[in-house]
């Protein structure tokens, strides 16, 4: 017999019954139609700092190599590859204060590069750093960079191990006569896998990356109104699967930078990885743990400038063809092990941000009030 729909509880952090929220899913993220251009990968994330040599040795330990030609002009950027083929991952300029400024992906074609530059009214520029390529240069709507390139070279691969380990299961042994004994090293990462950031407008945000990037909603959180507020995007690569989620935007009271990811091989590079950085006094931040929404193993670190960075490895990946799913927004949907987020993980309003909210709508002041009640929930009472 069915259960009554006033009966129904979703499973959580808390209880609800069907009459004390929307279904997730009930206010659907929408498409917008055809996107301008799909890109292909992420290329590059980009940050300002005040030393560049303090941020060069924590990503070295955290698994990133300097790049070949990395010291550009008067030594004011820094730019850090990881051990695949993209000439650089990762680029610092000297600031004087620490800012998240942007994020590049590849373009499909060079037609694709023109296109965009045609549409958007923004020119062709030479692209920056090891590599060479040309870049369009777009503003999302927070006024952090969205660089679409196109001709990047690619270079070799640096050896590390790409195979997982063997392992002896109760019915299967596939190490005999043999030990297990992995080293002691940074975690070798092998590329820039996706980043997450906060939006002061998540509509405006959402309509921008699916119109430029052409991302795909994998899975998309709810608030108890029904409204999505957490979207977890992958990028549409038609039949060739994509990460989970390369671009998360989550609504807020203001535009800021949460945390960005890299892939690493496996569980036990991340725990020697973290092992590593704990040995050279880095501050660790949260894990190792397995997230929900995408599986990946997870491994979090504060850099030098405070920014939150991540390790990662066994993450999901889609084609283009699985719907979008919903769910209800809740702390305890983040992780499926581990420790519990860190309370520094949950966004602080700054004053500005109260007297914004107040003085601002309704609704979206709801909405984040019921955002709050879901992230404030614990979800493992058994953590401490
Ligand atoms: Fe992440």
């Amino acid at each position: 017999m069915a259960t009554p729909l006033d009966q129904i509880v979703y499973p959580g952090s808390d209880q609800y019954t069907a009459e004390e929220l929307a279904a997730p899913g009930t206010i659907p993220i929408g498409l917008h139609g055809e996107p301008l251009v799909k890109v292909i990968d992420t290329a590059y994330i980009a940050f300002q700092v005040p030393d560049l040599q303090r941020q060069k040795a924590f990503l070295a330990d955290f698994g990133m190599v300097a790049a070949q030609g990395e010291a550009q002009g008067d030594g004011a950027s820094l730019y850090m590859r990881g051990y695949g083929t993209a000439p650089y991952i990762y680029v610092a300029h000297k600031g004087s204060e620490p800012g998240f400024l942007g994020a590049g992906f590849l373009l499909a074609c060079e037609e694709d590069l023109q296109r965009v530059a045609q549409d958007t009214g923004r020119p062709m520029e030479a692209l920056d750093g090891p590599g060479g390529g040309q870049r369009v240069r777009l503003r999302d709507p927070d006024g952090f960079f969205v660089d679409l390139i196109w001709g990047r070279q690619q270079v070799a691969p640096l050896p590390t191990r790409s195979e997982g380990l063997p392992v002896n299961l109760p019915g299967t042994k596939n190490r005999v006569n043999r030990a297990l004994r992995t080293p002691l090293e940074p975690s070798p990462v092998q590329r820039f896998g996706h980043y997450v950031l906060m939006v002061s407008d998540f509509e405006a945000s959402w309509r921008w990356y699916r119109s430029h990037l052409g991302l795909l909603p994998t899975d998309v959180q709810c608030t108890t109104s029904g409204h999505p507020v957490l979207a977890f995007c992958r990028l549409d690569r038609g039949e060739l699967p994509s990460d989970h989620h390369t671009v998360v935007l989550a609504s807020g009271p203001r535009a800021t930078y949460m945390h960005s990811a890299y892939e690493t091989v496996d569980q036990d590079a991340i725990v020697q990885g973290q092992q590593y950085l704990k040995q050279k006094g880095w501050r660790h931040f949260w894990g190792m743990g397995r997230h929900i929404l995408g599986s990946q193993i997870f491994d979090y670190w504060l850099d030098p400038h405070g920014h939150e960075v991540e390790h990662y490895a066994d993450g999901d990946v889609f084609d283009n063809t699985c719907p979008t799913q919903y769910h209800l927004m809740d702390r305890g949907g983040l992780w499926a092990w581990g420790d519990d987020v860190p309370a520094a993980m949950k966004p602080k309003p700054r004053f500005a941000d109260i007297v914004k909210l107040v003085l601002g709508g309704g609704a979206k002041r709801k909405m984040l009030f019921e955002m709050k009640r879901a992230m404030d929930r614990a979800p493992r009472p058994w953590l401490k």
